[in-house]
């Protein structure tokens, strides 16, 4: 063995001890393999070789300008560096799934940790990926302390401070943030069919109003959108939700609040039948408000599919194909979002469990990051969808 490849005993360690918490680089210094630099497995700029050659999700969106990204757990993409390879091969955005949430950036009440969502937001800058805010407002991930501390008089106070604080933390670095999520809920009974939340209970449907005008001020660059969940689909209770939906968006373009799209969540059935021409009709109306679409948390819901495993795939890819097929003609659709890439990292292993125990596939990739045949049908769909004139 040539003589500068002869590690000494001291490089042995660095390298077994860097085999065990990172990765391990040789680095061909002047005088031979000298240098030996361990990137830590959670370096957030550790770099990944292309892994395929055809064309990816993000290259076939770009193509017809359009943005495809995904969401992941900073500790998804931390600890498992196949994750995080194919993130970046198939991705131009990333959107946190749960480090931009209340729980985790407020373990208590004057206290805020952006740790692991620093991490994330480095993560997108090392890879040239988008960053995606989630969420500012919501109903849910708040923290244990907050029932017993935010009430009438100190909700304002703790809202603006929310918001004043995270979004201006990465401010310029946003391509866009659910500034409120999921504030529609007609069964709640309230006439604007607004959700009984803690912050409609103690400020009053205007809270909305002020959250999107403080998030403005922290971040002037980023695009401020609204996220909702249940509007694709054709039985009353959809109608119900588009109507309140569009009622909200028409009341806050009239009173000049800063708001820029929509997000439509679009968690969809594999099982539902749709023509979605009342989902077509509805972004319609939504792009006359002058308002951006962003599809913003997709992923096809198998677990009432058959057990088997080839007929699930093709309904699931069915469903994708059939949604974005539809929302794409739409021009003002310039954002499609998975929540999650592969189906070893979906939250839907919680929240949905298979009568028969198997596991779910929801996603573009399998749980061994094999592309299947929901990646084909969306790949179909972007290389199929009309140009967009480049938007933000
Ligand atoms: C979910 C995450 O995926 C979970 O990991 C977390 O425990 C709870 O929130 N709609 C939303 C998302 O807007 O924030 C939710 O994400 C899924 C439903």
């Amino acid at each position: 063995m040539p003589k500068n490849l002869l590690l000494t005993r001291r490089q042995v360690i660095w390298l077994s001890l860097g085999t065990f918490t990172g990765l391990a680089v040789l680095l061909k210094g002047k005088d031979g393999y000298r240098n030996i630099k361990i990137l830590a497995l959670d370096e957030p700029s550790r770099s990944f070789s292309v892994i395929k050659k055809e064309e990816s999700l993000k290259e076939r969106a770009a193509a017809k300008g359009i943005i495809y990204g995904a969401a992941a757990q900073d500790a998804d993409l931390r600890l498992k560096p196949k994750l995080a390879a194919h993130f970046v091969q198939e991705c131009g955005l990333l959107v946190p799934e749960w480090s931009l949430k209340w729980e985790p950036l407020r373990p208590s009440p004057d206290r805020f940790d952006f740790t692991a969502a620093d991490w994330m937001a480095e993560f997108a800058q090392a890879h040239s990926l988008l960053l995606r805010g989630h969420t500012l407002v919501w109903h849910l991930s708040l923290p244990p302390w907050f029932k017993d501390t935010v009430n009438r008089q100190n909700a304002e106070k703790f809202l603006v401070e929310h918001i004043e604080k995270v979004a201006g933390h990465y401010a310029g670095k946003m391509h866009s943030w659910d500034v409120v999520n999921e504030a529609i809920h007609v069964d709640d009974g309230h006439p604007d069919g607004l959700r009984k939340t803690p912050w409609l209970e103690f400020l009053g449907p205007d809270y909305i109003d002020l959250a999107y005008r403080v998030a403005a001020r922290a971040d002037p660059k980023a695009l401020l959108v609204y996220n909702e969940f249940g509007v694709e689909y054709d039985e009353p209770k959809y109608d119900k939700k588009r109507a309140a939906i569009l009622k909200l968006l028409e009341s806050l373009k009239s009173k000049g609040t800063p708001l820029h799209a929509l997000g439509i969540q679009a968690h969809l059935s594999g099982s539902a039948n749709s023509d979605y021409k009342k989902l077509r009709n509805f972004l319609s109306d939504v792009a006359s408000l002058g308002l951006q679409i962003m599809i913003t948390e997709l992923d096809v819901l198998d677990e009432d599919l058959p057990s088997d495993i080839a007929a699930r795939d093709r309904l699931v890819a069915k469903a994708y194909e059939d949604f974005l097929s539809v929302v794409l003609e739409e021009p003002a659709v310039s954002t499609v979002i998975t929540w999650g890439l592969s189906d070893a990292y979906t939250y839907h292993i919680k929240t949905h469990r298979r009568a028969d125990g198997m596991s779910v596939r929801p996603l573009p990739l399998d749980a061994d990051f094999k592309p299947k045949l929901a990646w084909n049908a969306i790949a179909r769909a972007f290389d199929s969808a009309p140009r967009r004139r480049s938007l933000k």
